[in-house]
């Protein structure tokens, strides 16, 4: 990846505070581009913010439950800096709670920030994507758009949700020219388990149980920023674990024996 793709570029990074978002605000401004950080934590954002090289980040707080903090949000981007090149809808929120015992509250929240969030932040910026012309929406989806294990119900019916809502809008806006990107991560080493939600709402508080304590986020960066310059529809990264999207699809029978035999191993 050269580092001219993404020089003077207008770059949006939602869930920019820590984890995927903050490796992706380090690679980008490595790259040249132009940043508008956002997530809820303000001091986390500034702080990913002076970590970056090249052009001051702006940093702009957004709560994704709050899709009335959208469009004034599109309007502040509008106004610093006249385009947007490339939205990257990064936040999310996981699970860690059985299907049966999660309160419908928090089903909707986890469908409000990683369904909702993005489809709406999406769509109040679209006019501001396609008055570029060869802009790139990017949305971090999950391994789970593909299979469902345990605990994680709501979280991966977000992400099912995500696929149809994207794919749909890719055929949209392909005529005009802007590319949409599906991004499916397996494990990655972030704060996602401790924040995931419990059945209540509260959180997790607890690092990720997996024994596949998978990979770096800096090691998802580099595939990420490759498939907005090759204009790459899909992509899966991780470990060996991105198998188990071919697995489904190809062998589901020995897909679910491996799943249940991962689970009575405790690896759920
Ligand atoms: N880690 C993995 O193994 C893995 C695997 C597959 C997919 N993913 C996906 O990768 C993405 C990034 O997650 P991560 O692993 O980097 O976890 P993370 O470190 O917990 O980061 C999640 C980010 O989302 C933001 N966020 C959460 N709720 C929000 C809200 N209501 N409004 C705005 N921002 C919100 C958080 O910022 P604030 O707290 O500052 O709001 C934070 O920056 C998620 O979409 C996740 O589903 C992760």
């Amino acid at each position: 990846m050269s580092r001219t793709d993404f020089a003077g570029r207008v770059v949006w990074i939602t869930g920019a505070s820590s984890g995927i978002g903050e490796a992706l605000a380090q690679a980008f401004s490595r790259a040249g581009a132009q940043l508008i950080l956002s997530g809820r934590r303000a001091d986390e954002l500034s702080r990913v913010a002076a970590a970056c090289c090249g052009p001051t980040p702006f940093v702009l707080a957004l709560d994704l439950s709050r899709p009335q903090e959208f469009a004034p949000a599109v309007l502040q981007v509008q106004r610093h800096f006249g385009r947007l090149d490339v939205l990257v809808n990064n936040a999310g929120i996981g699970q860690r709670c059985l299907a049966q015992d999660t309160l419908p509250a928090v089903e909707r929240a986890i469908m409000e920030v990683n369904y909702f969030g993005p489809v709406g932040l999406t769509k109040a910026a679209l006019p501001l994507l396609l008055a570029g012309g060869s802009g790139s929406v990017v949305v971090v989806s999950s391994v789970m758009a593909y299979v469902g294990t345990p605990m994680r119900s709501a979280y991966a019916a977000s992400k099912h949700a995500l696929h149809g809502w994207f794919d749909s809008l890719r055929e949209e806006v392909y005529p005009a020219g802007l590319h949409v990107c599906l991004v499916c991560p397996g494990y990655v080493r972030t704060n996602l388990s401790e924040n995931a939600l419990t059945a209540t709402g509260a959180a997790h508080a607890r690092p990720s149980d997996s024994p596949l304590r998978g990979v770096a986020p800096e090691q998802c960066t580099g595939a990420i920023l490759r498939a907005i310059t090759r204009r790459r529809d899909e992509i899966l990264v991780g470990g060996p674990e991105i198998w188990a999207v071919r697995l489904k699809r190809f062998a589901p029978r020995l897909w679910a024996w491996a799943l249940r035999r991962a689970v009575a191993r405790g690896r759920f």
